[in-house]
Formats: C-alpha cells, structure tokens, sequence
C-alpha cells in the first residue's frame, strides 16, 4: 500500500491524496460504507460499485471470525473472493466490537477473553491471533489490535489502557511482520491512537503510533458520546503529530458535519453506521439537509428524494413513495434509503476532494455543515 498526497488546502488543513492498494486505487479523503459481516446491509455489491462509488469498504473481524468462520473464509480464498467485492477492504480488529458487543469479557495483559454476542460461546482475542485472523480475511488494511475506551473514562484508566493498547500495537507489529498475506497480495497495518480525551495522552499516543512507522494511521476512541468540540479538539492535536506522507483514518466518524470539520483538520478516511443504520429507521441524509421520512409532511410531496446525488435511487424515487414504503415497513425502503445516505456521503467527500483541489474548501465548507445539519 503506497499513499501519495496530492493538494493540500491553504486554509485548512484539508489535503487530498490517492492511496493505492493491490485492489485498486482510493481517492482521498474517502468514506468506506461499513460492512460489518462481510455486507454493507440491505446493499448489492453492484450498487456500491455503480450507484455508490464506493472505492473501499469495511469488514469486521469479531463479526467474521464468530460468522461464517475463517475455515469458510480461507477455502473461499478470502472476502474479496467470498462475496465478490474485488475493490479494497479494510477491517476492523474487534478491538471495539468486543467491548460494545460481546457479552462478560475479561481484559488482561494477553489479550480479552469475550462470549459471543450469537451464542455465548468464549473466545480469546490477542494481539498476536487477530493478526493471523485478518490474515485470513485477507483485507487490503487491517487494523491494530486496541482498547477502546469509553466516554467518559477516568485519566488513571485511560493512561493505563492507552499503554497497554501501545504494548498490544508493538506485538501486532511482531506478529504481523512475521507472517506474510495468505492470497498473494500485500496487507497494510495501521496503528491506532488513543488516549480518551486527554490532551497529554493523545499527544504521547499519536508520538507512539507516529514512531512505530507504518503505511498508515488511525485516530480511535473518539465519537464515544463525548462533545463534538472535544472530539475536533483531539482530532486536530493528533493529526498535527501524525506524518503528513501517510494516510490519517478517522474510526467511527460519523454526522456529515463531523466529516467535513474532520477533513478541514487533515483525516483522510473516515467510516460510520450511521449513513446505513439511520437509512434503516427512515433518515435520510440528503445535500439540503436531513428528512425524517416516517414525517407526513412527505405524504404527498412527488419530487425525488434528492436530484443533486447522482445515483439512480436519489432522482428516481420521490419522497412520497419512500415516506409510503417507510410506513408501511417495505424491505425496499432499508434498500433505497441505504443506497441515498450512502451515495450522499461518497458524494459529499467527493465534493470535498473537488473544493480541496480548486482551493474553495474552507468556504464551501462552512456553508455545507450548516445546510447538511438542518432539519428538513
Ligand atoms: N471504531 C471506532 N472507534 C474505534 C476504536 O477506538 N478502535 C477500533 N479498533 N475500532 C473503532
């Protein structure tokens, strides 16, 4: 994986670049749909390639190894070749999922001991076997081995959580350069920082992470529930650590607003839920703002759900008809809610590399954010 920074805006600290995997190419910043189980829900693979434009999507370790398992996995020849997505994937380490998800788990020094969120069965997690798992998925970027803490967390925890999330990276790092990709191609591992909202364990966690060298790096903790100021405030003092020659990735960001203000200060990926889950209980995120689409104000409103997004969903479909499928809990309406959110959010960073480029970022961004945030 190689990353090549391209513009950077005289403004802000907004950059674009192009990061190049063996799967393809990724236009920075970029936002990668989330595909927790090896789909992005209620999404044909066609939609992402041809209606989204999605260059990479998300996978997630926890959810893959618990379901279908790494023997069907590995016999499949990796998730590319398992549900046809021949473009980058990324995935998750589980070191959020375990926390948010699974059942009792216990957290020492080796690694987790968790229940499974399917079936209660126990499994342990470590530095050095997530490695070896994402070897087996065979994602294009895998990601480190961490603690997410929550919001809020104590500084006590949190120092001792952030140091053992940098004793994990450096075990990651030994595990993951010993071993090469099962598929013939080549896997990047980003570290991740951490440190909660701490000013001074930000700083000596993005120094760690920065140190270690690799061809990317990632922001966690954050979005948690803290203020968003909070979440600008460390997103900022991380990415002015972080080495500008490589890739700054966001985890779990998040509201289009919180994109552009993440870009402004220089993240170059970024993934959420919220563009799919929101889709599925009836928000939907469109270039002037955000509809509810359960509202009657929609019952008789026949213009399409959002003409300047340019997927077949967006103009075709008309407000009407997906308050109706909305209310009438029609599977579809999960389908082309899911397929607008996500062609608005490809579009809107997209947007974003255009102004980077012809060095209207900052303006158009303050008027994005309030137009994206208001209440249609
Ligand atoms: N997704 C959102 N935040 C995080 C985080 O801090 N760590 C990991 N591994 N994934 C995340």
């Amino acid at each position: 994986m190689k990353f090549t920074l391209e513009n950077t805006d005289q403004k802000s600290k907004a950059r674009t670049g192009v990061v190049k995997t063996d799967h393809g190419d990724i236009q920075t910043p970029i936002f990668m749909p989330v595909g927790t189980a090896g789909s992005v829900k209620a999404v044909h693979q066609r939609e992402l390639t041809y209606d989204i434009k999605a260059q990479i999507i998300l996978g997630n370790t926890y959810h893959l190894y618990l379901r279908p398992g790494l023997d069907v996995l590995e016999k499949a020849g990796g998730l590319h070749k398992f549900n046809g997505w021949n473009k980058p994937i990324l995935t998750d380490s589980g070191g959020y999922q375990v926390f948010s998800l699974a059942g009792t788990r216990q957290i020492t020094e080796e690694g987790v001991l968790f229940k499974s969120h399917i079936d209660g069965s126990k499994h342990k997690f470590t530095p050095e076997n997530v490695m070896d798992i994402q070897r087996s998925i065979g994602a294009d970027i895998i990601m480190a081995f961490d603690e997410c803490t929550p919001y809020p967390c104590e500084f006590g925890y949190a120092r001792k959580s952030m140091e053992m999330t940098h004793r994990w990276l450096k075990r990651c790092i030994d595990q993951v350069d010993s071993t090469s990709g099962k598929y013939g191609y080549s896997q990047a591992l980003f570290p991740i920082v951490q440190g909660s909202v701490y000013k001074d364990l930000r700083k000596q966690s993005a120094e760690f992470v920065a140190s270690c060298g690799r061809e990317g790096n990632a922001i966690g903790g954050l979005s948690v529930g803290e203020p968003a100021e909070m979440m600008y405030e460390m997103t900022e003092l991380v990415t002015d650590i972080l080495p500008k020659d490589k890739p700054r990735y966001l985890m779990g960001v998040g509201t289009p607003a919180n994109i552009l203000e993440c870009i402004a200060l220089g993240v170059d990926m970024f993934d959420c839920v919220m563009p799919t889950r929101n889709a599925r209980n009836g928000m939907l995120f469109t270039s002037e703002g955000i509809m509810n689409m359960r509202n009657e104000k929609w019952k008789d409103d026949f213009s399409p759900i959002d003409p300047n997004i340019n997927s077949h969903v967006s103009s075709f479909y008309s407000k009407a008809y997906l308050r109706h499928l909305t209310v009438s809990k029609e599977i579809l309406a999960a389908q082309i809610a899911s397929v607008h959110n996500l062609s608005f959010y490809l579009w809107l960073v997209a947007e974003a590399r255009e102004k980077i480029k012809s060095g209207e970022f900052a303006a158009w961004k303050d008027v994005m954010v309030k137009k994206v945030s208001t209440r249609l």
